[in-house]
């Protein structure tokens, strides 16, 4: 007799973390370290792990097999909810454009603004700002407007 799924254990996640497959971990970890601002925390040879600060670990890199490329499955995006106010969010955008990562697009989320951009090895993140920042009214408004995910033009703060 099937088990009742009311009585399946349900996952309770209190953090998460990423582990990607990179050509290069090392390489990668320098950018990791100079755009994400993350700290390296262990490596072996074939791997980098670094955090933002507060975990043992937020991002493993992983070396990929000779070739590897990446393919239309799998990851799609890695956001990043960033503290600070709309103008953080902007310098952290020039940022990127003065360190010369290649910055994919701006988007109005109606919750929040994404900001997403790519690493060395082409993997998609995302600097995402909230503007919604009780979590039942976010729940609220992503339902209502349909996940909104809509250009929008931001100017990025230099310097
Ligand atoms: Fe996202």
């Amino acid at each position: 007799m099937p088990a009742d799924p009311q009585d399946a254990p349900k996952p309770r996640v209190r953090r998460t973390h990423l582990s990607l497959f990179v050509r290069d971990p090392e390489a990668s970890a320098k950018w990791y370290e100079d755009v994400l601002g993350m700290e390296v925390t262990a490596r072996g040879p074939q791997w980098v792990f670094l955090s933002f600060g507060k975990k043992h670990h937020d991002i493993a890199l992983i070396r990929a097999e000779d070739g590897a490329a990446a393919g239309g499955l799998g990851l799609q995006h890695y956001g990043l909810e960033v503290e600070g106010d709309l103008d953080e969010w902007r310098r952290l955008y020039g940022m990127l454009l003065a360190k010369g990562v290649p910055v994919v697009k701006t988007t109005d989320h109606k919750i929040g603004f994404g900001l997403y951009f790519t690493d060395p090895d082409g993997n998609r993140f995302e600097f995402f700002h909230e503007t919604v920042t009780d979590d039942e009214e976010g729940k609220r408004v992503l339902g209502l407007y349909g996940a909104p995910s809509e250009p929008v033009e931001i100017e990025p703060l230099r310097g």
